[in-house]
């Protein structure tokens, strides 16, 4: 299904032709340029199946000098590229538009460097986001960021779309642990900037350009991180919860108990729990044993700290507080490595659950948290004033999300994608984050999907910079095009 027909092909850009494919094999080796079509498809298509682009050529360079000689020739013949990772992106950002030459970073894998004293660790950008917290879990220290799709995304791709994930409530965000970048400009030299300093003010700090930029400024060949120590002790509990106002207020007290071990505080609705249940069935829901139906909240706490017994002993007394004081219904701690990345499974699954139901309109949005819940409850009735769930043609709106961050997921699930329910949604949900000064992307970004919309949380005198920084870096605007940023 291609989202966006609208969009117009620029004719600025030049036609891949025999040339360009034997100037790349010409200093790549056959393996590394891709031209049969079947081989082709996957880098064509993206997580969702939602968009779908054109191109005939998929390149997977194995050192930064052959990105540079990519880039540059493609620069020259103004040829348009995009950039790709893992291809686990959620807003149309990583596959082509039209016949972009997509240019797959994943052979780029190799670990450079960890200072074990500091934690700094430097890595290729297409190094997997799961290997490298192994190399780091073996070696006493964590990566800083963690997603459901760790076993595909590349730390290029998270980097290129600054992620947030289930602990930046714990880590921060990237534009904090990232020390440094390596980045292929779109005219081919090389911004080099591996530091591993934590400390540096001399200048713009110009790495944090490329932190989100999603591809449209240059192509990140190397990440400097700073990975904290890995902690000993390691809590999760899952809680179940009648209202939204209850899950606030224990975040609330989350917070004040737990304060300096709460590493993660995530939270589902019952419409997300039912996905799961029924469409990843590895996965078991504590509170849904024998068919019970999902509490009306669920949420997941995770503590982090060094003496288990302490961590063990604080996070009980918390529980204990939360039922005598009747917020909570229910509750299941983790008593094992295994059951805590199983109760994570509760909401790690969720997108994956999602997807296997059919259909997702997916919604990326962050305001204050008192507000979050409500964009799911006036979705959900203004869905059904339009008779879409009685025609079958809206199955569920779906609420989680990170919310130690403010992030609500916002996900509208039905048979197939429908242009009247697209319709419905867009553009009032960005109107509705205008209007509270939300934001209509916490995380995912903007891609394809939401390029055009940016207007909703950026003024135009911003947005205008932000196109001079584009001009300034990439005047030839092959990188990543159609994205992003507004046409006009
Ligand atoms: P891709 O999807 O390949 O690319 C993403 C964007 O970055 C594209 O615009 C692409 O052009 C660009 N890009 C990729 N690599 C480079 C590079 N080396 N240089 C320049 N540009 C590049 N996101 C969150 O923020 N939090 C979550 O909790 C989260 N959970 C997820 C769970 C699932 C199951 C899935 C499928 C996705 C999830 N995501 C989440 C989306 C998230 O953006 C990606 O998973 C991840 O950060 C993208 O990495 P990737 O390597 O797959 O990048
Ligand atoms: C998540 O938090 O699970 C992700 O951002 C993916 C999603 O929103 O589906
Ligand atoms: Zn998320």
């Amino acid at each position: 299904a291609d989202m966006h027909p609208h969009i117009k092909r620029s004719t600025a850009f030049k036609s891949l032709d025999d040339a360009d494919i034997n100037h790349f094999k010409s200093f790549l080796e056959p393996s590394q340029v891709i031209t049969d079509q079947s081989e082709v498809q996957p880098y064509n298509t993206d997580w969702m199946k939602k968009y779908r682009g054109q191109t005939v050529v998929v390149l997977r360079p194995k050192t930064t000098e052959e990105v540079q000689k990519i880039v540059r020739y493609c620069n020259e013949k103004k040829l348009a590229v995009c950039p790709q990772g893992g291809n686990t992106g959620l807003v149309g950002g990583s596959v082509p538009v039209f016949d972009e030459v997509v240019i797959s970073l994943t052979l780029m894998n190799q670990v450079r460097s960890l200072d074990e004293v500091s934690g700094a660790f430097v890595a290729d950008a297409g190094l997997v986001l799961e290997t490298a917290d192994n190399y780091l879990a073996e070696r006493g220290f964590i990566f800083p960021l963690d997603l459901g799709a760790k076993g595909t995304a590349t730390i290029g791709g998270n980097v290129a779309t600054n992620a947030g994930g289930l602990r930046l409530l714990r880590y921060g965000s990237l534009h904090g642990t990232v020390l440094g970048l390596e980045v292929v400009l779109p005219d081919g030299t090389l911004f080099s900037n591996l530091s591993t300093l934590r400390k540096d003010n001399t200048g713009y700090d110009l790495k944090q350009l490329f932190i989100g930029a999603e591809g449209t400024l240059g192509i990140i060949t190397g990440v400097s991180i700073m990975a904290p120590r890995r902690p000993n002790a390691v809590n999760v509990a899952v809680l179940a919860l009648d209202s939204f106002e209850l899950v606030q207020e224990s975040f609330a007290r989350a917070k004040r108990d737990l304060g300096e071990i709460l590493s993660a505080f995530e939270f589902w609705d019952q419409a997300a729990a039912e996905v799961v249940h029924k469409y990843v069935s590895h996965v078991k829901n504590p509170f849904m044993e024998g068919d019970r139906p999902a509490p009306a909240f669920g949420v997941l706490i995770e503590t982090s700290g060094s003496v288990k017994e302490h961590d063990d002993e604080k996070l009980s007394r918390f529980l204990e507080s939360l039922m005598e004081d009747s917020i909570v219904t229910d509750g299941v701690v983790a008593d094992s490595e295994t059951q805590a990345k199983a109760l994570w499974g509760v909401r790690e699954s969720i997108t994956e659950g999602l997807s296997r139901a059919g259909a997702a309109y997916k919604y990326d949005i962050s305001m204050p948290v008192p507000k979050l819940y409500s964009a799911v409850e006036d979705m959900r009735e203004r869905l059904a004033s339009k008779g879409f769930f009685e025609q079958g043609r809206v199955a569920r709106v779906v609420g989680f999300g990170h919310l130690g961050d403010g992030n609500l997921h916002l996900n509208i699930g039905g048979p197939q994608y429908d242009k009247e329910v697209a319709e419905a949604i867009e553009p009032y949900v960005f109107q509705w984050l205008k209007e509270l000064d939300g934001s209509i992307s916490a995380e995912h970004g903007l891609g394809l999907h939401k390029a055009e919309h940016l207007h909703y949380s950026k003024p135009d005198r911003m947005i205008s910079i932000m196109k001079q920084i584009k001009d300034l870096f990439d005047p030839n605007g092959i990188m990543n095009p159609y994205k992003y940023l507004p046409k006009s």
